[in-house]
């Protein structure tokens, strides 16, 4: 199998874009689908300061380095949420990436640790809340992810969501008619409030594969294990379901998403916009004064309650 750009010796074959890539042409590709997400979706300018949130996952470690290497203005934040050997391990391998590559480009990387806010790890705070762990590490990251961008003046946070967690997610806010969460989901969350940062997800046209394949190909060291409470997951479930209807069928996720994207463009009805609906329904929390719909936010609702609980 030869490349179809160059001729040379193939790599990776590419059965959804009936293509073929050599090292240089697919890092070539790869960098071109993210240019075009960034232009499409209207996502940020050259002059931009990105914050890219940083997991030590191959999705974000492959995006702040794309980024990098476009010449973007791309920092980075690790949120590290205690969870035993795993988090010290990605907070090793973003550590490491930060140390040699970003820093050769001038680029910082900003560490927020849970148990040090918190009192204990993620596990620990969710016993003590009795609230799944899961949930209770979205609120916390989603909150610390907006704080530092809002905090440190960034224009716009960037995450690692790649096609394969796109769809995954589209699949179940369908499964379960989730119309609000199918409103907010696109490759571009605009500030629509002050306090909100701009979110973005750059990779949103690249799969789970293409991307595990650039940092190989790219020499990225990224934690491969996936966090040990995801296991038996919803989404994991749905990615294997999409995953199953890719093999038979190649192209069928990036129809689905897209197809989504395409109709959420051009809506029958003309609907309150997404930001005139924040605007109306968004305040200040009375704690922290970061964006909520309640008088106090989740995060600060979360951590008075962990102040004053204790472990059973
Ligand atoms: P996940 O929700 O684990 O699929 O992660 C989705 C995206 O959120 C990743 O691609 C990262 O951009 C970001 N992310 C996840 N975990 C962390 C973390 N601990 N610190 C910083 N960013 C994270
Ligand atoms: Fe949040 Fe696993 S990454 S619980
Ligand atoms: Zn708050």
């Amino acid at each position: 199998m030869n490349c179809g750009k160059c001729k040379t010796k193939a790599v990776i074959s590419l059965p959804r874009h009936n293509a073929a890539f050599c090292k240089g042409c697919f890092t070539t590709f790869m960098h071109e689908q993210v240019a075009r997400a960034i232009k499409s979706f209207k996502m940020f300018a050259p002059e931009d300061r990105i914050l890219v949130a940083v997991s030590g996952g191959k999705d974000s470690l492959a995006l702040w380095h794309i980024l990098l290497t476009l010449g973007y203005r791309a920092d980075a934040l690790y949120v590290n949420l205690g969870i035993g050997a795993y988090s010290d391990e990605s907070h090793r391998k973003v550590r490491h990436y930060a140390d040699t590559v970003a820093a050769a480009h001038g680029a910082k990387l900003i560490v927020h640790v849970v148990e040090q806010e918190a009192g204990g790890g993620i596990r620990e705070l969710a016993t003590v809340l009795h609230r799944p762990t899961c949930s209770t590490c979205g609120t916390i990251k989603r909150y610390q992810f907006n704080r530092a961008a809002v905090e440190q003046d960034y224009d716009v946070m960037a995450t690692g969501h790649n096609l394969d967690d796109e769809a995954a997610r589209l699949l179940g806010n369908v499964l379960h008619w989730q119309d609000e969460y199918l409103e907010k989901q696109g490759p571009t969350l605009p500030a629509s409030v002050e306090g909100f940062a701009k979110k973005v997800k750059p990779l949103c046209r690249l799969s789970e594969r293409e991307i595990a394949a650039y940092a190989v190909v790219n020499r990225i060291d990224y934690i491969v294990e996936e966090c040990p409470m995801a296991k038996g997951s919803k989404m994991i479930l749905y990615k294997e379901v999409l995953n199953r209807l890719e093999t038979e069928s190649p192209g069928t996720k990036q129809r689905f998403y897209w197809g989504f994207l395409e109709k959420q463009n051009k809506p029958d009805v003309p609907k309150e916009s997404m930001a005139e609906k924040d605007q109306r329904t968004l305040h200040p929390c009375q704690s922290c004064g970061q964006p909520t719909t309640a008088d106090t936010c989740s995060y600060c609702k979360m951590m008075a309650k962990a102040k004053t609980a204790t472990p059973r």
